[in-house]
């Protein structure tokens, strides 16, 4: 739990007013946890995306973000290049390796690189084997036999997938088929809902983790519900912001493991953690976020 002087530290004591909702639900209930399929390991529903501040190596931001993620009973943190060195070592100085789980990307098309890259983050982690190796499947997707021996040798846990755009979709349902890919993950919001219709139900089939990347469309999302209140009804699911409206839209379908949120802000972490807590809406509840906010673009 967040103490008086770390969440001040973290978010300046002006922002006390605006927090305490997403506090008063971060104190009540825990972050539920989803099973990653065919094992007894589950991830917590709210993950962080790869950051600025871990992509542009401000360790200063990026550990205010991660304490604050890790209090709260965070995961999952997806992170590439010399972010993820960043994201390991800060999670060891914590003391939460342990409750890290990180998501990292390699090159099945360059391995000698790919097989430094990994030893290195080994390394910084202080561990033997790897949480997640995946990668886009243009690489992936041609190279997959050098992901399914990484994993065989031990390398990493499980191997996956990973792309923002509905044209891969294809070629990522062709390596789903073959039974050997762990993780996928791919693109929803209110706003992108193809994912829905197209690959979610044949991951839930073939019992694929699914992780959600650009539930903000990048943060796009936020200028399209700039300026509207949150309907009346958003209450009956527990939703006080527009962030945790598309959360919550992501997590109750149900083949989604988690939804990976990007922010450089602690205060939007804390957000975005709380999309996670308390009741998700049902289908039809579903169906009018989907046209409310599809009404606004
Ligand atoms: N593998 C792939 O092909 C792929 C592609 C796309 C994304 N991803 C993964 O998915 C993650 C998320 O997707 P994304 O990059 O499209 O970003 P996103 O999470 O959809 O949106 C990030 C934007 O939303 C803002 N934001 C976040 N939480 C907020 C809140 N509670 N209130 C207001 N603004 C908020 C952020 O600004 P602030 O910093 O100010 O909070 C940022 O501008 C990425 O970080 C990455 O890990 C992977």
């Amino acid at each position: 739990m967040t103490s008086r002087r770390t969440f001040i530290r973290v978010t300046g004591a002006t922002l006390f007013s605006s927090l305490v909702p997403q506090l008063a639900i971060a104190a009540q209930r825990k972050l539920p946890r989803r099973r990653i399929p065919g094992t007894d390991e589950s991830l917590p529903v709210v993950a962080l995306g790869n950051s600025t501040a871990f992509r542009e190596g401000d360790s200063d931001t990026a550990r205010r973000l991660l304490e604050t993620f890790f209090d709260h009973g965070g995961g999952y943190i997806d992170c590439s290049g010399d972010g993820a060195y960043l994201v390991a070592s800060l999670a060891r100085t914590l003391g939460k390796s342990e409750q890290a789980f990180l998501g990292s990307y390699f090159n099945g098309g360059r391995p000698g690189e790919s097989l430094a890259a990994a030893r290195r983050l080994l390394a910084t982690r202080g561990r033997k084997t790897l949480d997640l190796m995946h990668t886009y499947p243009e690489d992936g997707v041609p190279n997959w036999d050098t992901f399914r021996k990484w994993k065989d040798d031990g390398l990493t846990r499980y191997i996956g997938l990973a792309r923002h755009q509905a044209r891969y979709y294809e070629s990522m349902m062709q390596v789903m088929k073959t039974g050997t890919m762990d993780f996928l993950q791919v693109n929803l919001s209110p706003l992108e809902t193809e994912s829905e219709q197209r690959i979610l139900p044949m991951a839930r089939d073939k019992g694929v983790a699914v992780t959600i990347n650009r539930p903000f469309i990048n943060g796009r999302y936020f200028s399209i519900v700039k300026g509207r209140p949150l309907p009346a009804w958003a209450v009956e699911f527990d939703c006080t912001s527009w962030a945790q409206f598309s959360i919550k839209y992501i997590l109750s379908h149900p083949a989604v493991n988690c939804v990976l949120t990007e922010t450089a802000n602690p205060e939007h972490v804390l957000d975005n953690l709380g999309g996670g807590m308390g009741r998700l809406p049902d289908e039809k509840t579903r169906e009018k976020m989907r046209a409310l906010v599809q009404s606004f673009s």
